[in-house]
């Protein structure tokens, strides 16, 4: 079965992560220095930061495993207009409970805002730097999926009939949703610059540790945690097609998420970066106090099957994991898995019931298969 965890790590092991051995950054010879300039690109020429081969040529790969990312991404083709949200108009203005119309709208507030940050800064920042074009390539399309989930956002703000001003304005005026805003704008402005130099260490530092806070934290916890407080409403049977948008924006985070922890990785490789364990402790420290403010906000008394300890605790866990992935150490040793349900949100056979609800009838990716 897919893991939609990490997707591509199924079948290919990435190499370790081994310590810088030389205090000089990793370079290749000059395009101009090089005997034959008409040769094609030399896979082992290729770097993910700094390379000077030829942007234009894909092939041959350096690194198929992003190839493999943009083609796995593909197979999660959908738009919000294929998912039925009628009964969900019911639920909200007539089943939920003002505690529970409150989660639902915070949460949509705090997510779309996310999106369109989480999109400028893959498109803006991110990929202009990357110097293989497989690299970009699956970035591109990560672009376009945020754009899509700012879209299924929209749509449901629209569907619902809720104040579009009111709800795009709340990350302004609710604090605890503004905190976790400022935090990412601030890795976001530290890196929104073309020319940053790569072969000044604070400065590939700066990017690595921007580049891990937005792939580790706030796409692989921030929002895989995110969606579960309308997860818990599915699973009584309320709101079930915003859920089932929400099943699909996830798919597409953990592969983000997945992609730019490996990108970094890869980066550690190939470059003297030394991550700073204060630097990193302070990292998850402030996002875990942010992530606990914003979960006090959202629940202020629990709502049935879903508490603010609940969402606090699985961030922990889930920081834990994206950890290992990274191959550093757990920033919250001993925290529990409160959410066990949460993890076959994003790995449930789900193409039974996306058919049954899709309002038109197509399907796109014959290679579909999310087992
Ligand atoms: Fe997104
Ligand atoms: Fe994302």
């Amino acid at each position: 079965m897919l893991n939609w965890d990490n997707p591509v790590l199924n079948t290919l092991t990435p190499p370790a992560i081994t310590p810088a051995v030389s205090p000089t950054i990793t370079t290749v010879t000059p395009l101009e220095q090089q005997p034959n300039l008409t040769a094609p690109v030399s896979a082992s020429d290729k770097r993910v930061l700094n390379g000077q081969t030829d942007i234009n040529q894909l092939a041959p790969f350096k690194y198929p495993w992003a190839w493999n990312y943009f083609l796995n991404a593909n197979k999660n083709h959908w738009t919000p207009l294929d998912i039925n949200m009628a009964q969900d108009i019911q639920d909200y203005h007539h089943k939920l409970s003002p505690a529970e119309r409150h989660v639902y709208e915070n949460v949509l507030a705090y997510l779309t805002t996310s999106d369109i940050l989480a999109m400028r800064n893959i498109g803006l920042a991110v990929m202009e730097k990357m110097s293989a074009p497989e690299l970009q390539i699956y970035q591109a399309r990560q672009v376009y999926e945020e754009a899509l989930h700012t879209w299924t956002y929209q749509h449901c703000i629209e569907t619902l009939g809720l104040d579009q001003g009111e709800i795009y304005n709340r990350y302004r005026v609710v604090p605890e949703i503004n905190r976790k805003i400022q935090i990412a704008n601030r890795r976001l402005s530290a890196i929104m610059r073309p020319d940053m130099d790569f072969n000044n260490p604070d400065e590939l530092n700066t990017f690595v540790i921007s580049y891990l806070f937005f792939a580790a934290v706030f796409e692989g916890c921030w929002f895989y945690n995110g969606f579960s407080p309308i997860f818990s409403l599915q699973r009584r049977g309320l709101m079930k097609g915003t859920a089932e948008q929400l099943q699909y924006i996830m798919r597409d985070e953990v592969m983000h998420a997945g992609f730019g922890i490996r990108t970094i990785k890869q980066i550690m490789v190939e470059n003297p970066v030394t991550l700073d364990p204060q630097a990193l402790r302070e990292m998850w420290d402030e996002c875990e106090a942010a992530e606990r403010d914003y979960a006090h906000y959202l629940l202020p008394s629990p709502i049935l099957g879903y508490s603010a300890a609940d969402h606090s605790e699985q961030f922990r866990y889930i920081a834990n994991r994206r950890a290992h992935q990274l191959g550093i150490s757990e920033p919250f040793p001993g925290a529990q898995c409160r959410l066990a349900w949460l993890d076959e949100q994003a790995n449930i056979r789900k193409e039974k019931n996306f058919f049954e609800t899709r309002v038109t009838e197509y399907q796109t990716g014959a290679g579909l298969a999310w087992t």
